[in-house]
C-alpha cells in the first residue's frame, strides 16, 4: 500500500490518514482540491516528498473538476489550483516542486485540448509518485553504505515509507542496510510536538522487525556522549544550494550534539528537495504551527490555562555540521555548492526529479 495514490476507479487521491497511526489506520478519498490542500496542512499527510506526490495528483484532480471547456480556462483554473496547493504548507519544497512540474505539463503546446490535458496531468502525476519510489530505493541502497554490520543509527522524525510514496528517504538506508543482512539498531527520537517518530517510525521500524529503542528527543546528546551512536540519518525538507539543510524541528540541536561528540551526520534527500534557487538556508521559509501542538498532549493541556507558546515546525542545520548528503545521484560531500549541483543535474538524467525550472 502506498501513501499516497490515485483510485482509477473512483478519481480520487487517497491518503494514509497519518494523524491516526499506529492506533487506527485509515485510508482517506479525496476529490476536491481544497480538501486535499487543508489535509496536507492538517497532516493527513506529511514528509516532503510524500506532500509532493499529493500535490502532483492535487494538480490531476483540479483538471479533472475543472468546468473548463478550453484550453485558457482550463490553464487558469490550474493556476488557482496551485496556487491553493502551495500554500498548504511552506517548508518542503517538494510541494513547490510538483505544482511547478505540472504547470508546466499542462502548458506544453502538445496537448491541445480540455481531455489531453487532463490526460497529461494524470500521467504525470503517476509519473511523479512511480518515480519517488524507484529513487529512494536508489538512495537508501547508496547510503547503506555507511551503515556497518551491529551500526547503532540515531534518527530524527519519520522519513520512512510514510514520508514518502513508498519505502522512504533516511529510513529508506535503514531499510536498505537491513535487507543487506546487517544487525543495527536504531534510536528513535520521539519528535515532539507531533510525536512522528514515536506513533510512525517505530511503526515502520516494528513492522520490518528492526530493532529499535525510542527515546526523549532530549536523551539523544546523552546517548552520543556515551559512544552508543555510530551515525546520524535525517531527512530534510529543503537544503539550499550551499549544504544547509532544513528539516524537522530539532534537527540542529542533534546536528551540533553529533559534531561535538564525532558523530558523523547525514541527511538523506532526494534531488527533488535540493533547492538550487536558495544559496543557504537563512533564505527557507519555516513553517510555523498553532500552539495548541505545544501546550497540549493528545487534546490534554500540559500548561497552565493561556500559556504562551512558540511551535516553529522546521529548523535549519547549517552545512558546517554536514559530514555528507546522501541523494539518489550518490554521496554528496563538501565543497556542497558544487557538488550539490552536480547531483542535481546528475538526478536529472536518472529520473525527472530536479527538472525545476
Ligand atoms: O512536519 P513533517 O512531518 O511533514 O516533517 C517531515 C520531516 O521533517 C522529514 O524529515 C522530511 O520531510 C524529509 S523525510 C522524507
Amino acid at each position: 500500500m502506498r501513501t499516497v495514490f490515485w483510485d482509477y476507479d473512483r478519481n480520487t487521491v487517497n491518503l494514509i490518514d497519518q494523524r491516526q497511526l499506529p492506533w487506527t489506520y485509515e485510508v482517506i478519498a479525496y476529490d476536491d482540491v481544497t480538501a486535499l490542500a487543508h489535509a496536507i496542512t492538517d497532516m493527513v499527510v506529511r514528509g516532503a516528498p510524500a506532500i509532493g506526490a499529493t500535490a502532483g495528483f492535487g494538480m490531476a484532480l483540479a483538471a479533472l473538476n475543472s468546468r473548463a471547456t478550453d484550453r485558457p480556462n482550463l490553464l487558469s483554473d490550474l493556476e488557482v489550483a496551485g496556487r491553493v496547493l502551495n500554500a498548504a504548507r511552506p517548508t518542503a519544497v517538494n510541494l513547490a516542486w510538483a505544482v511547478a512540474r505540472q504547470l508546466r505539463i499542462s502548458a506544453e503546446p502538445v496537448h491541445d485540448s480540455v481531455a489531453a490535458i487532463r490526460a497529461a496531468l494524470l500521467a504525470e502525476a503517476q509519473r511523479i509518485a512511480d518515480e519517488d519510489v524507484a529513487l529512494n530505493r536508489r538512495m537508501g541502497f547508496n547510503g547503506a553504505a555507511l551503515i556497518s554490520d551491529g551500526d547503532t543509527i540515531l534518527h530524527h522524525c519519520n522519513t520512512g515509507a510514510l514520508a514518502t510514496v513508498d519505502w522512504g528517504t533516511a529510513l529508506g538506508v535503514i531499510f536498505a542496510a537491513h535487507e543487506q543482512g546487517k544487525h543495527i539498531h536504531v534510536l528513535v527520537d520521539e519528535t515532539r510536538p507531533r510525536l512522528q517518530g514515536a506513533r510512525l517510525t517505530c511503526w515502520e521500524l516494528q513492522q520490518r522487525g528492526i530493532s529499535y529503542d525510542l527515546i526523549a528527543d532530549n536523551a539523544s546528546g546523552y546517548f552520543m556522549r556515551k559512544g552508543d551512536v555510530n551515525i546520524v540519518l535525517v531527512g530534510s525538507d529543503r537544503t539550499a544550494a550551499n549544504g544547509d539543510v532544513a528539516n524537522k524541528i530539532g534537527t540542529y540541536n542533534v546536528a551540533v550534539l553529533a559534531r561535538e561528540n564525532g558523530v558523523p551526520f547525514y541527511p538523506v534527500v532526494p534531488t527533488s528537495t535540493i533547492d538550487l534557487d536558495l544559496a543557504h538556508g537563512d533564505l527557507i521559509p519555516i513553517e510555523e504551527r498553532g500552539i495548541e501542538e505545544v501546550v497540549t498532549v493528545f487534546g490534554k493541556s500540559i500548561a497552565p490555562e493561556g500559556a504562551s507558546a512558540r511551535n516553529p515546525a522546521f529548523d535549519v542545520t547549517p552545512h558546517r555540521y554536514v559530514t555528507g548528503i546522501v541523494t539518489e545521484a550518490g554521496i554528496v560531500y563538501p565543497p556542497f555548492v558544487k557538488n550539490l549541483s552536480a547531483a542535481v543535474a546528475a538526478g536529472k538524467t536518472l529520473f525527472n526529479t530536479a527538472s525545476n525550472e
